[in-house]
């Protein structure tokens, strides 16, 4: 039987990069995106020889064509499509200009929406889809208005295109992590102290399970959804987050 194929965008850092890992491990043949030149070249030399690295504005439709025709021409046809590429810009609502907020939506949301639609043509029946939505889609954290805001509105497609897809047995799926160590998160925490690992210990504490989100706990979800265990999934979220946003 011929190896799985598995497309990641946003794979050349936290969330991403750990998912290539993990599905390269589980015998999958991946590639992944990324947008700026420096981590492209960094991410060739840390991941695997054979992980197909590219680099992709997932804000350009151009650029995501070249992707959709270059992992097509690699790999024939698609079994896992990882939409995961995003950005967060931690601002309260008085800091906000257009230039922001477009930003924001057009990588997480725009970007997101136009990657599935041109990839369909190459994802092969029974393929799954999964976009990382996050878990401030739904619970409140000050100065993430926009970025919950365009996960939200993945969130809100996302049932009506799992029954779009149903009839070629396409599955589509979110995880939502909570605060997770990755580059995004520790960024986005210096932008507020400079006390990023006291910050990070004091979130971990507030945790019910008394720590952070590492970026294998979602690449094992992810690798669950992406697996025939997950085949008669479709249309859902899965949140990872320890217990985080249960209370009220
Ligand atoms: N970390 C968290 O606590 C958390 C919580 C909830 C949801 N999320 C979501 O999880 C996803 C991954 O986040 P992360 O924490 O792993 O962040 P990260 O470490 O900053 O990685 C983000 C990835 O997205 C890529 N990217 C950014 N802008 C892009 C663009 N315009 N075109 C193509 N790729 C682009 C980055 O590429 P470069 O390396 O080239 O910059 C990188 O590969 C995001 O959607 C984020 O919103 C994260």
């Amino acid at each position: 039987m011929s190896a799985r194929t598995a497309l990641i965008t946003g794979g050349t850092s936290g969330i991403g990069k750990a998912t290539a890992r993990t599905l390269h491990d589980r015998g999958y043949r991946v590639a992944v995106t990324g947008q700026r030149s420096e981590s492209v070249a960094r991410t060739r030399e840390e991941l695997p020889d054979d992980i197909l690295v590219l680099q992709s504005d997932a804000r350009s439709l151009s650029e995501i064509d070249k992707v959709v025709s270059e992992v097509g021409a690699h790999f024939g046809s698609l079994n896992t499509l990882f939409l995961n590429a995003g950005v967060n810009r931690p601002m309260t609502l008085e800091y906000w200009d257009e230039a922001g907020y477009d930003e924001v939506f057009a990588v997480n949301t725009k970007g997101v929406f136009f990657t599935l639609a041109k990839a369909v043509p190459i994802l092969a029946d029974g393929a799954s889809v999964i976009v990382t939505v996050g878990i401030g889609a739904t619970r409140s954290l000050t100065g993430s208005s926009v970025a919950a805001g365009s996960h939200g509105a993945m969130l809100s497609m996302i049932p009506t295109l799992a029954l779009e897809l149903a009839p070629r047995r396409i599955r589509i799926n979110a995880v939502s992590p909570g605060m997770t160590d990755t580059p995004m998160t520790r960024t986005s925490i210096r932008t507020v102290t400079e006390d990023v690992a006291g910050t990070m210990t004091a979130m971990a504490e507030n945790n019910p399970f008394g720590r952070l989100a590492i970026p294998d706990d979602i690449a094992r979800t992810v690798a669950f959804l992406a697996s025939d265990d997950a085949a008669y999934i479709t249309g859902q979220e899965i949140v990872v987050s320890g217990g985080a946003g249960l209370a009220i």
